[in-house]
């Protein structure tokens, strides 16, 4: 298996804006002649269509940032699974904490949206992380397994990024110690709610990744990709970024633990 590196636009992006990114990226893609991960652009639903058009023939995995848990009806700006694999996506990030925090999802709205996007084909990609005061209390493992057992179906077969709240953003990361203490923590979770299906899946880390610091995050035990905001807009930092993955051992996401 690869690493997937994910790139969540947010709420950024117009059609001249968005092929500012596409195109480069995919000039880039093909002077390297492919790359040794799974690429994965995310940008607003809006775009969704047109970015399937420019992706087209390309290798580069198109997703949207969130779904409704419903699948079609009375649910003005809502926007269905099923909407979104028609616009051309094949996946989707959920519970993404600016949704859990700026939209009231708690983890049962989010496993609700994942029911959701698995029974229309979409793979998703479930987030989780702790707040920074959850953190200094001492209570981020908690949280963490507590956000997992509450959005993931048992029979879930997806990914999980696992983005601290506070490193989104600020330019702040953990250290390469507590990333790889939380993905250790994040598979063994996995494991034992999901059994089989958990021992390989892939948990991203998200949270002000950098081509400066992509190296490091990636070469860590039980890291299975990135998912990269901001730097995810700039197609030079989104494919220097790539460039640092690297191919996952056969039966985990093992590699480099820290000394
Ligand atoms: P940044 O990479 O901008 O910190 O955002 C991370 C994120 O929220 C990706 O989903």
């Amino acid at each position: 298996m690869r690493q997937l590196i994910a790139g969540n636009w947010k709420m950024n992006g117009l059609r001249h804006t968005a092929d500012a990114i596409l195109d480069p990226l995919l000039a880039g893609l093909a002077l390297d002649h492919g790359l040794a991960c799974d690429l994965l652009v995310c940008p607003p639903a809006t775009l969704l269509a047109w970015a399937a058009g420019r992706l087209q023939g390309s290798a580069v995995l198109l997703g949207g940032q969130d779904c409704s848990a419903g699948k079609e009806g009375a649910q003005t700006g809502d926007i269905s699974a099923g909407m979104l694999r028609d616009a051309g996506a094949g996946w989707v990030i959920l519970g993404h904490s600016e949704r859990r925090a700026g939209h009231g999802e708690t983890d049962g709205v989010v496993l609700a949206k994942v029911r959701a996007a698995v029974a229309e084909g979409l793979v998703a990609i479930v987030c989780v992380g702790e707040t920074e005061e959850q953190r200094q209390s001492g209570q981020a493992s908690a949280v963490v397994q507590s956000q997992l057992l509450g959005s993931l179906p048992a029979d879930f077969d997806g990914v999980v990024a696992y983005e601290p709240v506070w490193a989104i953003g600020t330019g702040r990361t953990p250290t390469e110690e507590d990333v790889a203490a939380m993905h250790a923590h994040i598979r063994a979770t996995l494991v034992s709610h999901l059994g089989q299906a958990g021992q390989t899946m892939r948990i991203l880390y998200g949270g002000s990744v950098k081509p400066s610091n992509a190296t490091a995050l990636l070469a860590l035990a039980e890291v299975g990709g990135a998912l990269v905001g901001g730097a995810s807009l700039d197609a030079r930092d989104f494919l220097a970024i790539a460039r640092a993955a690297r191919q996952l051992p056969q039966n985990a996401a093992g590699a480099r633990t820290p000394a």
